[in-house]
């Protein structure tokens, strides 16, 4: 069954007031999200991937390599990325839930500790790609940056927080400004109860 685009968790002018304004919205979910929904789609049909979940074609067209399937994979990847992305941020006022605060404090030394690392993940990331904030395979919260459409799932990791650092995702509203959109994103569109509810 072909992968379908998922509607905006919320209406597309609701980030307005807190930095992503509806016209990026409208291009960055209707277009390039869906733009992988439908690329994905063609590519994996009649392959042996048709029919297999989103997680299990990211993780084996990485881990097999093949040149072949980099199409599959980097249609597939960034629309699980997409699709977690828009859960990651919300319309509200999101206060942190405590026991992600503690694993923060413990993993970076404090909340501000974290973000900085976080910030400058994703504005040192080189071209297109990802910031992340994910928990490794032996429980530990660590900070990571990927290319294009690689993410964690690709090394065994959970993604809790994941920022677009594509000029797609920032260009409308802070033109050449990455470090700007990070900032932005961490203070006031991440859904810090989603991000606990991944741990
Ligand atoms: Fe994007």
């Amino acid at each position: 069954m072909a992968f379908e685009l998922p509607d905006l968790p919320y209406a597309h002018d609701a980030l307005a007031d807190k930095g992503m304004s509806r016209e990026t919205l409208e291009y960055h979910h209707d277009l390039h999200h869906k733009a992988y929904v439908d690329n994905g789609n063609k590519a994996i049909a009649g392959t042996e991937w048709d029919g297999k979940s989103l997680e299990e074609i990211v993780t084996g067209t990485y881990q097999s390599g093949a040149v072949a399937q980099n199409g599959i994979f980097n249609n597939i990847s960034q629309l699980w990325n997409h699709n977690q992305f828009w859960e990651m941020m919300g319309p509200g006022d999101s206060a942190m839930p405590s026991e992600l605060e503690s694993a923060l404090a413990e993993s970076f030394g404090s909340v501000d500790a974290f973000k900085s690392e976080f910030s400058a993940a994703g504005a040192g990331q080189f071209g297109s790609g990802w910031a992340w904030l994910v928990k490794d395979g032996d429980g530990s919260l660590k900070v990571t940056k990927t290319e294009n459409g690689v993410n964690p799932l690709c090394f065994g990791q959970t993604a809790l927080l994941g920022c677009d650092v594509w000029e797609h995702s920032y260009y409308i509203d802070f033109r050449n400004k990455r470090p700007a959109y990070l900032t932005n994103f961490l203070d006031n569109l991440v859904d810090w109860e989603n991000v606990a509810s991944r741990m």
